[in-house]
C-alpha cells in the first residue's frame, strides 16, 4: 500500500492528514519551536504534559496521580470530551489544547506522555524531545520502520530520557523470573510462546459515524497494526528480553473469522519470529474465545516458565523419557517408542510448579510511571528504553506485511 492509496478515501487518513505530525506514512511533523525546559531539582515537582488521554492515557494519568512529586500540568486531545474526563480525574481544570504543538510551546512542562494511536507516536515524540522534554511514549514507538529508526536517532541526538510503554518490564514477578531464566534455571531457552486470546470484538461504540475511525482506529489497517501490534508487541518484547536480542525474521498469517463488520485488520493472528541459533517466538491472538487469556510460556532445555499478569511459575519437567518396554509390557500394552503415540508420554505435565507472585497491590504501570519520573530527575535512560521500544516496534511494522501477505519478512536491524 503506497502513501497515495492510503490518503485516498480513508477517513482516518483524512483526519490524520488534517492533523499535524502523523506517522511518516502521512508526512513528517513540522519542526517544533523549542521551548526551553527548566532544570528539575531532586525535590521539584515534575510537570507532565499529556497527549492523547484516551483509554490507556487515563490509566497512565491514574497512576501518575499516585506518583509522588508529579503534576498533570496540561493535556492535549483532538476529541474535546476527553478534557472534562481528565479534569474530573485530576480534580481540577487542566489547561487543554487541541494541537500538540501548542502544548509543547508551554514553558511550564517538564516531561511529555504520549498515548495517542500509534501513527502519531514517532512524530510527537521526536518533536517533544527536540523541544527539550523527556518522553514516555506508549508502544509501539513507531508505526513504520522509518518512524522507529527516527525515534532512536532523535534519542541519540538529543540525549533525552525516553521510555516506552512496555510496563511488563516493571512487574517484579516477570523481572525476577526472567533473571532466573538468564541464570540458567530452565537451561537454554529455545522457544517463547505467547497467547493473547480474548472473547471481545474489539469494537467501540462511536457516538456518531464521523467518529468511527477516531474511536475504532484499531480496526483499520491505515491506523493499526492489528492484534500483532496492539497485543503481540508486549509479548515480542518479552521474547526479545529472554533471548537478549531482536528477532531477524517474521512469518505471519491472519484472517477475519468472526467479525465481518467492515474492519480491515484480522480478528485473529499467528506469527513466528526467528532469532539466532534457530530460536523461535510464536504469537497467537484470537478474539472469539478467551480461554487461554494472556500468558507466555518460555520453554528451555531443562524446564519451562509460564508468565501471566499476576504470577510466574517454573516447571522443571521438560520431556518424558520413554523406557525400553519389557516383553511382558509389549504383550500387555503394545510397543511404545518416543516416535509414536503413547498416552503415557503424551499427557500434559501436571506436576507442581515453583510460583512467584505479584506483591500485594503491585501495579506494573504504576512502577513504570514512578521509574520514569525518577529517570527524568536523574537523567538516566530507563530500563524500557528506546532500543527496547525499537525491538518490538520494528518487528510489528515489518510483521504487518508478513501477516497480510502470509509470508516471511526480514526484520531490519538497528544500525549502531
Ligand atoms: N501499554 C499498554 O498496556 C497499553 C494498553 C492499551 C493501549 N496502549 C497503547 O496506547 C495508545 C492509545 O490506546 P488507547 O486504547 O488509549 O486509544 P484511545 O483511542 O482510547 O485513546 C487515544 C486518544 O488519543 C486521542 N487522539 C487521537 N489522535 C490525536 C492527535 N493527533 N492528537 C492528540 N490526541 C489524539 C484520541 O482522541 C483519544 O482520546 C496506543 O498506542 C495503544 O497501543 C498501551
Amino acid at each position: 500500500m503506497n502513501r497515495r492509496s492510503l490518503l485516498q478515501g480513508l477517513s482516518f487518513s483524512m483526519l490524520a492528514a488534517k492533523l499535524p505530525g502523523a506517522s511518516s506514512l502521512y508526512g513528517q511533523a513540522e519542526g517544533p519551536q523549542a521551548a526551553p525546559s527548566r532544570r528539575i531539582a531532586a525535590n521539584d515537582r515534575v510537570n507532565i504534559g499529556f497527549i492523547g488521554p484516551g483509554s490507556r492515557g487515563q490509566e497512565l494519568i491514574r497512576q501518575l496521580l499516585r506518583t509522588p512529586g508529579v503534576e498533570i500540568a496540561a493535556q492535549c486531545d483532538v476529541y474535546e470530551p476527553r478534557f472534562a474526563e481528565v479534569n474530573e480525574m485530576v480534580g481540577k481544570k487542566v489547561p487543554a489544547h487541541r494541537d500538540y504543538r501548542e502544548l509543547l510551546q508551554r514553558k511550564d512542562i517538564d516531561a511529555i506522555f504520549i498515548a495517542t494511536p500509534p501513527v502519531f507516536h514517532a512524530s510527537y515524540a521526536i518533536a517533544a524531545m527536540k523541544s527539550g522534554r523527556p518522553v514516555y511514549c506508549e508502544k509501539t514507538i513507531g508505526f513504520t520502520q522509518e518512524d522507529s529508526q527516527n525515534v532512536v536517532d532523535a534519542v541519540r541526538k538529543t540525549g533525552q530520557v525516553f521510555q516506552v510503554g512496555h510496563q511488563m518490564r516493571y512487574a517484579s514477578w516477570i523481572r525476577d523470573s526472567i533473571e532466573r531464566v538468564h541464570q540458567g534455571e530452565i537451561g537454554e531457552p529455545t522457544q517463547v510462546y505467547g497467547y493473547w486470546h480474548r472473547s471481545d470484538n474489539w469494537r467501540r461504540e462511536a457516538p456518531n459515524p464521523s467518529l468511527e475511525h477516531l474511536m475504532n482506529w484499531r480496526l483499520y489497517r491505515e491506523s493499526s497494526g492489528g492484534l500483532l501490534e496492539e497485543l503481540g508487541s508486549h509479548h515480542i518484547d518479552i521474547a526479545n528480553w529472554v533471548f537478549k536480542e531482536r528477532p531477524q525474521t517474521i512469518l505471519g498469517a491472519s484472517s477475519i473469522a468472526v467479525y465481518h463488520d467492515g474492519r480491515t485488520v484480522g480478528d485473529n493472528v499467528q506469527a513466528v519470529l526467528g532469532y539466532s541459533k534457530g530460536r523461535r517466538m510464536f504469537f497467537s491472538s484470537i478474539t472469539d474465545n478467551g480461554l487461554m487469556a494472556d500468558q507466555l510460556w518460555i520453554y528451555g532445555t531443562e524446564g519451562s516458565l509460564q508468565i501471566t499478569l499476576e504470577d510466574a511459575t517454573f516447571y522443571k519437567q521438560t520431556s518424558k523419557t520413554i523406557t525400553e518396554a519389557s516383553h511382558s509390557d509389549v504383550v500387555q500394552k503394545g510397543v511404545a517408542t518416543g516416535a509414536s503415540y503413547s498416552a503415557d508420554s503424551a499427557m500434559p505435565y501436571r506436576g507442581p510448579g515453583d510460583r512467584l507472585q505479584a506483591k500485594p497491590g503491585e501495579d506494573a504501570t504504576l512502577t513504570a510511571c514512578k521509574s520514569f519520573v525518577e529517570c527524568v530527575r536523574s537523567k538516566q535512560q530507563p530500563f524500557a528504553n528506546v532500543e527496547v521500544g525499537f525491538g518490538s516496534a520494528i518487528a510489528c511494522s515489518t510483521g504487518r506485511a508478513a501477516v497480510y501477505e502470509e509470508r516471511v519478512a526480514k526484520i531490519p536491524q538497528l544500525p549502531a
